[in-house]
């Protein structure tokens, strides 16, 4: 028997208008509601997505509730089942009580009604969604795990002072999103908080970038341009993605930490300024001295005062709270009615070891808000996009680009059909062996094999 789905309730109903009322009304509380018009779907939907409640007409064609009833407790004994019954079917009900079901409402109830019988049932299951609103943050950041806790701690030590700063951290851990706080914390959030790219520039471009240069200095140097040194004097400089730059630059910035000043390309006069320089990476710069690319006295430079900042799947508690921000944020952006969030969605999205961090998850909850139309999100409705990791670049090559596409509209299909390889092949227009060779090849059918087990 698969795992239980602690928030699906099954409804077995064959009069469609109440049976998608009942639907309306579970779904609007948080609850994944799965629906069967009739008794052999109902058992088949039982097996396939076993649910943590159901709800059952008495009559039903194909099964009756009772023999379902008798069946349900078979393989789970106690699993709550309530039970409808219409004007004349008190007594059947009855003896359904007698036979283990939880519980009975008689047709007409009330929404309300319902809903109490629902939730008294399920009071001991986890709070079923997450309500979108607001939360605390720190300048725009939110957490309130031990981990964010010592970081909001360590801003506040670091921006009394004026040393350099060194932020490590993988990608989208944010690491920006720290500086900006240590700047706007400090004595110089009054002044410029100006931030370079290292790594998305030239060597010549990003050193008039830092320095600035003089007219005619290279080519296309066609006026005078100020760096960053100069025009956040008394600011805070972000030197982002350090770890990528030229041995060349690498010199000159030492030389500007060590004296205070600098001069333009080009330029004789020496310029002194009085920056906070911050730097961040998710580069290992001790493995980058090992090999030579990066020279340890910057280092040293640079690291006074580190701060390193831990993935998002060292921090899970702070899921929760992180999607109730980022997805109050993009339904106001996008002008969207706010969802709820199942708690077996939270769930997933906490399982997960998301690679890409907070950027990622950001992009995620995007996804799922333009896809979802149901107003709640579930976990069936999260899919995590690992094509990045598996893809091959694509040079160009049509054979390539045509893998490269092929791929993801598997990819797709797979999501679409809830990783069922029949629709899937149905949908890409192949036939399933087709589809089985193709799922072979791109390492694809382990995976979904395992993602059917867990859902
Ligand atoms: N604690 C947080 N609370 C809310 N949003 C956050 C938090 N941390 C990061 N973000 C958001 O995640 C995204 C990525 O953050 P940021 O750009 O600061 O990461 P980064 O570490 O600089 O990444 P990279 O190494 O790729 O440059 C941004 O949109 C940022 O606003
Ligand atoms: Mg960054």
């Amino acid at each position: 028997m698969k795992q239980v789905n602690e928030n699906t309730i099954l409804v077995i109903e064959d009069d469609s208008t109440m049976r998608e009322g009942i639907q309306t009304v579970l779904e609007k509380e948080g609850y994944r509601v799965n629906c069967a018009a009739d008794g052999f779907e109902g058992l088949r939907l039982f097996q396939t997505h076993p649910p943590c409640m159901v709800i059952t007409d008495l009559k039903l064609p194909g099964k009756s509730g009772m023999h379902l009833l008798h069946e349900f407790l078979e393989t789970s004994p106690s699993l709550p089942v309530i039970l409808i019954s219409a004007y004349g079917t008190i007594d059947l009900a009855v003896s359904a009580l007698k036979s283990g079901a939880r519980d009975f409402i008689a047709k007409p109830f009330s929404i309300d009604e319902l809903k109490a019988k629902v939730s008294e049932i399920l009071k001991n299951v986890p709070a079923p969604e997450v309500k979108i609103g607001a939360v605390p943050t720190f300048y725009g950041m939110v957490g309130s795990s031990p981990e964010m806790q010592q970081l909001q701690a360590q801003i506040k030590q670091v921006a009394k002072v004026d040393s350099p700063v060194l932020i490590t951290g993988e990608s989208g851990t944010g690491k920006e999103l720290i500086v900006r706080a240590i700047h706007n914390e400090s004595r110089r959030k009054e002044k410029v908080f100006l931030a370079v790219n290292c790594g998305a520039f030239t060597d010549t471009l990003l050193e008039s970038e830092l320095f600035g240069h003089e007219k005619g200095s290279f080519t296309g140097a066609i006026r005078q341009h100020q760096g960053i040194f100069e025009q956040a004097d008394g600011g805070t400089i972000l030197l982002d993605e350090i770890g990528e730059i030229s041995p060349q630059l690498q010199v000159k910035l030492l030389r500007v930490l060590q004296h205070q000043s600098f001069q333009r390309v080009g330029g004789t006069d020496v310029i002194s300024t009085d920056v906070r320089v911050i730097a961040a990476t998710n580069r290992n710069l001790k493995e980058a001295i090992e090999a030579k690319q990066f020279r340890e006295d910057l280092y040293f430079r640079l690291n006074v005062l580190p701060i390193y900042v831990p993935p998002l799947r060292e921090r899970t508690s702070d899921i929760p709270d992180l999607i109730k921000y980022v997805m109050g944020v993009k339904c106001d952006s996008l002008g969207v009615a706010k969802p709820k969030i199942s708690a077996d969605a939270v769930e997933k999205l906490q399982q997960y070891s998301w690679p890409g961090n907070i950027r990622e998850l950001e992009n995620l909850l995007e996804r799922v808000l333009i896809f979802s139309d149901s107003g709640v999100i579930t976990a069936d409705d999260i899919y995590f996009d690992e094509s990045s990791e598996k893809v091959p670049e694509s040079t160009g090559k049509l054979s390539e680009v045509l893998q490269d596409t092929e791929y993801r509209m598997i990819k797709e299909a797979l999501e679409k059909s809830g990783g069922v390889k029949q629709k899937a092949a149905k949908i890409l227009g192949i036939k399933t062996s087709t589809l089985y060779y193709k799922l072979e090849k791109y390492g694809l059918l382990e995976d979904r094999n395992r993602d059917n087990e867990i859902t």
